[in-house]
């Protein structure tokens, strides 16, 4: 049976600490689809598709890595693509208490899933979505939070 994975997340916009969970877990699973969340309430800066172009373009050079877009619950975007893994990041304690709860919910939803949590590499750790938009706003320099290729669309939304 073919082994496959969801990394769920809003990716607005996607990190370099994603990419790296995203090139981890393809070396572990025999697929992985990046769902990335459309109705979160985040009030997200960058539209689906943007996400969805930005996540398969720096993901282009991974043969087992899909990238989707999702609304609803995560348990039935699992369920629909026959995935049996949720995969989440971790990078701090404070994650952790969040993603727990999360785990535990969706094994509530569907014990079917388990979640496997995969630690963030040192040097990511202080990388979020939200730290890359606020630099972006005060025209900071993006090298090394995201992948270079897609620093100018990212700043194209701030100019
Ligand atoms: O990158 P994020 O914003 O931390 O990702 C959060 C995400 C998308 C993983 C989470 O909000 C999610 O799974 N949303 C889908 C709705 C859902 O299933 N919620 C849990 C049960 S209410």
């Amino acid at each position: 049976m073919e082994r496959i994975a969801i990394y769920p997340g809003s990716f607005d916009p996607i990190t370099n600490g994603h990419l790296d969970v995203i090139c981890r877990a393809s070396r572990l699973y025999d697929k992985v689809i990046v769902g990335v969340l459309c109705n979160g309430g985040k009030n997200p800066v960058f539209t689906p598709e943007e996400r969805v172009d930005m996540i398969r373009s720096v993901t282009a050079g991974i043969g087992n890595v899909e990238v989707e877009s999702f609304t609803g619950l995560l348990v039935e975007f699992a369920k629909a693509k026959d995935a049996t893994v949720i995969i989440k990041g971790l990078r701090t304690v404070a994650d952790f208490e969040y993603e727990f709860q999360m785990a535990l919910l969706n094994k509530a939803l569907n014990p079917e899933y388990e979640t496997m949590f995969m630690m963030t590499d040192t040097k990511y750790s202080y990388i979020s979505s939200s730290m890359v938009k606020e630099l972006a706003g005060f025209k900071g320099d993006l090298t090394g939070l995201v992948p270079g290729s897609i620093i100018n669309k990212i700043q194209e939304k701030y100019k």
